[in-house]
């Protein structure tokens, strides 16, 4: 069967607005599913709402390897050749990373290789950066360390509390998102 990178299927935990961004801003890819480990994820009323296809399993006690079954299961019956993680808090196996090696993109809210992890935002404002950003770059075993795909800065103005600076990294990733991702199906 031929895969087809513009085929992109989106990952996804929480509250879904990159995914919404992807979606709105699809041009050069198409969303061919939306996937979660979380059934009751806002992101899949967002997919919903679009008329996507969805699919989901509450990864809670299922077993990595079997969770990893089905979902591949799913990304082949829709013919999905590329995966965007959009707020995925679930650890992929070096197996599955293996399987999809090249093929998977992340969205991460630092200036990689600044701030791996979480708490980016707060981690970034304790150190006194002068400015933050977001990151999209390509998945590997290691986290957030894959090859850098593009970047976005963002500057942190006297007086941002998280919650403030969050919102326009934010914004700033709903542009990134959409624009490295058409590039990226492309190459
Ligand atoms: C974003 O900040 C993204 O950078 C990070 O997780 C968050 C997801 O937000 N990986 P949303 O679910 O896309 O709204």
């Amino acid at each position: 069967m031929t895969v087809d990178a513009r085929r992109v299927a989106v990952l996804v935990s929480g509250r879904g607005s990159n995914l919404k961004a992807l979606i709105d801003r699809a041009s050069g890819y198409e969303i061919a599913l939306a996937a979660s480990n979380k059934p009751q994820a806002q992101a899949l009323d967002v997919a919903r709402a679009a008329g996507l296809p969805t699919w989901t399993l509450d990864s809670r006690g299922v077993d990595r390897e079997l969770f990893e079954d089905m979902l591949t299961r799913s990304l082949e019956d829709h013919r999905v050749g590329t995966i965007a993680l959009a707020g995925y808090m679930r650890l992929l196996s070096p197996d599955f990373i293996a399987q999809w090696r090249g093929r998977i993109v992340n969205i991460h809210p630092s200036l990689l290789p600044k701030y791996r992890g979480l708490k980016t935002h707060e981690r970034a404002l304790a150190a006194g950066e002068g400015a933050t950003g977001c990151t999209v770059h390509v998945v590997t075993e290691e986290l957030d360390s894959g090859k850098i795909l593009a970047q976005t800065t963002v500057a942190i103005e006297p007086g941002d509390d998280i919650a403030a600076l969050s919102e326009r990294v934010l914004m700033a990733e709903h542009a990134l998102y959409p624009a490295t991702l058409a590039e990226f199906v492309e190459r």
